[in-house]
């Protein structure tokens, strides 16, 4: 894979060429403040009002039960962390995600945060401030991959291009899972298409699989051929409820691009692709198609391994305040227990 490759899969790259075809978008340049701040690998402070204070506000309304007992702060320990504010980029940002009525999905240059969904409230990427993007940015590997190496695997020795990063802002769509595919390009012709949400079957993509396949090959004659400045790329597609594709994104044609039901070594052999997952339906000299084909086959989802434990993130984030109480009770119990234990054996031992 080309450094030239993965430039060319910007998003600013390529949705000017197909906003037609597309979802409806907005691409604000990062500041080099906020580049700093999403790479700074300190507290998980969150910039912006509406979640903090959404927080606060649920603890202080949890006025019954006991927990008069519970020291929330002790002036001598605590550390008092600020987070950082970005007032202008704040209100370039709200004005953007207001004129895409109010809710988007993010995105940096290339990637999403997808590994951090878990993270957020509303366990979605949907956003509605900037306080939300920040949250699952800087909780996401995908997005520091995005800042930090995003020529890696690039074959070639030619100097890194600069990068101007970029906020790309997408009006948040409910995307059926089922209706959307990866699509394979390999020198202008679409050499294989896949189910991209894997790890479920889905009875309509069996049945109306030749209606799927000629569909989307249809739109990328029509679209995409030759209009991509590159040769080899991998597309991303959805196929809505009226038959009618659209463009999701862009990817670079390489490892750092998941093959989901093919192979890397086989999309880069010579030889014609197997529609191994189905029964023998290739298109005449058109894409091979891959789908999951029974429940047996059903996976876990591919962002599990990137989670922690629910009552983790619950502490931590303060999110849910009865839990916070129940395990500093279990503390504060565990402690005298220690210390009663610790007196009992000083008794004993005392001569
Ligand atoms: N505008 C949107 N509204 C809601 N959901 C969206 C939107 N755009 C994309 N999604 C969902 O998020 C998923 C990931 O989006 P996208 O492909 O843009 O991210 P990515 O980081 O480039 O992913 P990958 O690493 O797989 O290429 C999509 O498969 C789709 O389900
Ligand atoms: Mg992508």
């Amino acid at each position: 894979m080309k450094k030239e490759q993965v430039v060319n899969c910007q998003f600013s790259v390529w949705y000017p060429l197909f906003k037609k075809h597309t979802i409806k978008s907005l691409i604000l340049p990062l500041p080099q403040n906020v580049i700093e701040y999403l790479l700074d690998d300190g507290t998980l402070v969150v910039s912006g009002s509406s979640e903090n204070s959404y927080q606060r506000s649920q603890i202080n309304n949890s006025d019954s039960e006991d927990e008069g007992d519970v020291q929330w702060s002790d002036d001598e320990t605590t550390t008092v962390v600020t987070a950082p504010e970005f007032p202008e980029f704040n209100s370039k940002v709200q004005e953007a995600i207001n004129s895409l009525d109010g809710c988007v999905f993010p995105k940096l240059n290339w990637s999403a945060p997808r590994d951090a969904n878990w993270i957020a409230l509303n366990s979605s990427l949907q956003c509605q401030s900037l306080s939300d993007i920040f949250l699952l940015f800087k909780s996401s590997d995908f997005i520091t991959h995005d800042l930090t190496q995003p020529f890696h695997q690039c074959n070639d020795d030619s100097p890194d291009p600069v990068i101007n990063y970029e906020l790309v802002l997408r009006k948040w769509s409910e995307l059926i899972p089922g209706g959307e595919f990866r699509c394979f390009v390999k020198e202008n012709k679409l050499i294989g298409i896949s189910q991209r949400d894997y790890t479920q079957y889905y009875q309509h993509i069996s049945k109306q699989e030749t209606s799927i396949s000629s569909s989307i090959l249809q739109f990328f004659k029509d679209t995409i051929q030759h209009q991509f400045p590159d040769e080899d790329f991998v597309l991303d597609v959805y196929r809505d409820s009226v038959g009618r594709v659209w463009l999701i994104d862009f990817n670079p044609f390489g490892e750092v691009t998941d093959s989901l039901l093919f192979t890397w070594e086989e999309l880069m052999s010579e030889n014609k692709l197997a529609a191994s997952y189905t029964d023998d339906t290739t298109l005449q000299d058109g894409p091979a198609f891959r789908y999951t084909t029974s429940e047996v086959t059903v996976q876990p989802s591919p962002c599990l391994s990137y989670r922690i434990p629910r009552d983790f993130l619950d502490l931590s984030t303060g999110e849910d305040a009865y839990k916070l109480m129940d395990f500093l009770k279990l503390q504060k119990g565990q402690q005298e227990a220690e210390d009663s234990e610790e007196d009992t054996e000083s008794a004993v031992n005392t001569p």
